[in-house]
């Protein structure tokens, strides 16, 4: 029988990608979302890639009692865990609502599983806990340090929460993926980064700015260490980002853990500038960006890329999407949504 997995934010721009690998991959997968930070066309774009409805829960991860029917409701094999905050800036600021909802829904989610009998969950971090890393790239042994950033502490907190749970021996297995820079969107152009309001990513900025929708892209910073003064980082296509998922799941699923708690940095390894990925985007889409240099943006790492290699041989996974295709998809995906043909 398909072994089920419950993936909490399901409906946004990663949960989304990953329930259609899943699905794809002959898993059963329930969606549960509050629809906080993102509508409905992701998870409907969801269904018509697969061409079938998923059970989809409508609830906040907070709320004990609806955690508590989804586990009565459905027998769960394994959780992926994404329902939380993500603005860097806006952590800065309500750094109260980042701790509550990102350390809250994650602990309901954990004193629920624990109470089932233990379950395979998956957590979604990132390379963010490397902070401004002193060696690159950066492998899983690489020291975090301290977040500059509540979003970033809610990274960290979570990682150490969940060790400390695997530690009890109650029957909770973890996985933390640390993502680096996830960018694009399905081939389909049917789902992909649906930011509210003003984007803070890169990415979305561009394909807004390549769509009229915004005026100029700031470049934050060209006096950086590097060749070309940028920042360098890990640009990690979605759909391989979700894949990797899949290969987590299998490996919680069927036994092959070499530890009970374990830790994979999910990236390409290939570090690129911001100028270059403006550059490579400029040529595939055969397009002018409108874009300016301002100054650095406060808290940006100079450089991070990942060693991917534990991901590479443990989950025998690797990044296989060329740079190029997933900035078309991202355009792709840009002009579906603006009605551009
Ligand atoms: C940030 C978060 C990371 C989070 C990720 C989500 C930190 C330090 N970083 O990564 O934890 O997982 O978002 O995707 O917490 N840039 C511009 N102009 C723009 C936007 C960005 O030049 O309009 C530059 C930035 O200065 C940076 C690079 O593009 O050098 C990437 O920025 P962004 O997409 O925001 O990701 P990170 O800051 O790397």
């Amino acid at each position: 029988m398909a072994k089920t997995v419950l993936v909490s934010g399901g409906a946004g721009f990663i949960g989304s990608h990953v329930a259609v690998e899943l699905v794809q991959a002959g898993y059963e997968v329930v969606v549960a979302d509050n629809f906080s930070n993102c509508d409905r066309t992701c998870f409907e774009g969801v269904q018509q890639i697969l061409g079938r409805k998923l059970p989809l829960v409508e609830m906040d991860f907070c709320d004990a009692a609806a955690v508590e029917r989804l586990f009565s409701d459905y027998r769960i094999d394994a959780v992926i865990h994404f329902a939380a905050y993500k603005a860097v800036g806006e952590s800065v600021d309500e750094p109260l609502t980042y701790y509550r909802n990102n350390l809250g829904s994650f602990l309901t989610l954990l004193e629920t599983a624990t109470r089932h009998g233990g379950c395979n969950v998956l957590f979604s971090s990132s390379a963010t806990v490397y902070g401004t890393p002193d060696k690159l790239p950066v492998t899983e042994d690489s020291p975090r340090q301290e977040a500059t950033s509540p979003y970033g502490n809610t990274k960290r907190i979570c990682e150490d929460i969940l060790r400390d749970c695997v530690r009890t021996g109650k029957g909770i297995k973890g996985i933390a993926l640390r993502y680096f820079n996830p960018i694009g969107a399905h081939p389909s152009a049917l789902i992909g980064e649906l930011p509210r309001g003003v984007p803070n990513n890169l990415v979305p900025f561009i394909t807004q700015t390549a769509a009229g929708r915004r005026e100029v892209l700031n470049i934050f910073g060209n006096d950086y260490p590097t060749p070309d003064g940028t920042c360098l980082r890990d640009f990690i296509d979605i759909v391989d980002l979700a894949k990797a998922h899949v290969c987590a799941v299998a490996r919680m699923l069927d036994g092959k853990m070499a530890d009970p708690y374990e830790v994979f940095n999910i990236g390409t390894g290939r570090p690129l500038s911001v100028m270059e990925l403006v550059t490579a985007f400029e040529k595939v889409n055969h397009l002018k960006l409108n874009y300016r240099f301002v100054p650095r943006r406060p808290g940006d790492v100079v450089a991070i890329w990942a060693d991917p290699s534990k991901a590479n041989r443990e989950l025998g996974w690797r990044a296989e999407r060329d740079i190029e295709d997933t900035l078309k998809a991202a355009w792709a995906w840009e002009k579906r949504l603006n009605g551009i043909g």
